[in-house]
């Protein structure tokens, strides 16, 4: 139970039906202190939080014991709001006893909350709904149209210079649509990781750290060919298929040869309100994506849509020039899966829904792989050159950097 409230200190909290006990965060005014409506604070998960240099290392950051550890009993000794800790109001929380089973659990443990770490990490909201952190800019689904009415080229320099705001606009455009594109970033074949490197970690692969697209005798990949190459996403036969591709132009003088890239979740969520029967087939039906060639075997088998991931609303897998023979669970399955995929890439082949343009040299698209489509016209090769370079950077690696941006222009 919560200790009595001390001199100029209001500090409420209830016993709710589990046994936890729930504790208000309290805000310092000129009269005392008061709690703050907003948020709601476990006392298991304020010891639990705890970032004591007993708790966290303040070197490292890292975490020094585990939930499992906590004593589900920790009791409070006394709570009181400081203001001569640092330029903010600090939570002072003096536990019971170490708040830990451990074996010298004895003593005492005093934590420390500034108030600002409290609004940002505070797990629940004043009704108990769960309250997300670090929430990042939300996706806008975008047809062809609305994507060319937010299309702009982001300069080179304005991009790689720290003081120039190119890295946050372009970060948050891949954020919310998945796509942007830069222009003057100059010919030559180590450009292309030096642009990615800005965001993140090059992704090797066994293409290479980055990767030539042209048109080459006999290709081992569609893409080094000039055929016309339908929508698709890169590697969809790994298990996690990176998140970024950069496509450098390098150069570009052919007949065709232009890029389409078209945003998977809105078709995807068009087709899942026309045709709900059909979209359920292909959130159970897996498909075979492969890699066969050159004594290489990857192999990775997953449905068309996964909308159960906690983690991600929306999981989209499609790449037909990759696919393998289907293997399906039952007979039954066969004549609904072809017909929902012939219905989903009706909606696929909408030029509405598609946004084109055939990149000059210079120019760089940068995309979500696992989300916005991309694909090429055919070209005449012998009308010309073209060619494209290429590499991946893992999704996790842009978001890291966004949060950084955006911690970095509050
Ligand atoms: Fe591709």
């Amino acid at each position: 139970m919560f200790p009595p409230a001390q001199a100029g200190i209001e500090l409420v909290g209830r016993l709710d039906p589990l046994g936890y006990n729930y504790a208000g965060l309290c805000s310092a005014t000129k009269k005392g202190l008061h709690v703050h409506s907003g948020y709601q604070f476990p006392l298991i998960w304020l010891r639990d939080s705890c970032q004591c240099p007993n708790c966290i290392h303040p070197d490292n950051k890292q975490k020094l014991f585990s939930s499992g550890e906590l004593d589900a009993e920790a009791k409070l000794d006394s709570a009181s709001v400081r203001e001569d800790l640092g330029p903010e109001p600090v939570l002072e929380v003096r536990w019971g006893g170490l708040g830990l089973n451990r074996e010298s659990s004895g003593g005492s443990h005093t934590s420390h909350y500034p108030f600002s770490w409290l609004t940002a990490n505070a797990p629940f909201d004043a009704s108990g709904s769960p309250r997300p952190h670090f929430e990042l800019p939300k996706h806008q689904l975008w047809s062809g149209r609305e994507f060319s009415e937010v299309h702009n080229f982001i300069p080179y320099d304005e991009f790689m210079d720290p003081s120039k705001g190119g890295l946050y606009r372009a970060l948050v455009q891949m954020a919310e649509y998945g796509l942007f594109f830069l222009e003057g970033v100059p010919i030559e074949d180590s450009k292309v990781t030096e642009v990615a490197s800005r965001i993140g970690v090059v992704y090797n692969t066994f293409y290479g750290a980055s990767w030539d697209v042209r048109s080459v005798p006999n290709a081992e990949n569609i893409a080094y060919t000039s055929l016309s190459l339908g929508l698709h996403m890169d590697l969809c036969y790994f298990e996690a298929p990176p998140g970024l591709q950069f496509l450098h132009c390098l150069q570009n003088s052919v007949e065709g040869g232009t890029s389409i890239f078209l945003d998977s979740f809105k078709a995807a969520m068009m087709f899942r309100e026309r045709h709900p029967d059909h979209f359920a087939v292909l959130e159970q039906v897996p498909v075979t994506f492969h890699y066969y060639n050159n004594n290489r075997h990857f192999r990775y088998r997953s449905p068309t849509f996964i909308t159960t991931d906690p983690n991600e609303p929306l999981i989209v897998r499609y790449a037909p020039p990759f696919q393998g023979p289907m293997e399906f669970g039952h007979p039954d399955e066969v004549g609904p899966f072809y017909r929902a995929m012939a219905k989903f890439e009706q909606y696929l082949s909408n030029p509405a829904l598609q946004f084109q343009l055939t990149l000059q040299p210079g120019q760089v698209a940068v995309f979500h792989n696992r989300r916005v489509l991309h694909a090429r016209t055919a070209f005449d090769g012998s009308s010309g050159l073209r060619h494209l370079k290429g590499t991946y950077v893992l999704y996790d690696d842009f978001k890291s950097c966004l949060r950084s941006e955006i911690a970095r222009h509050r």
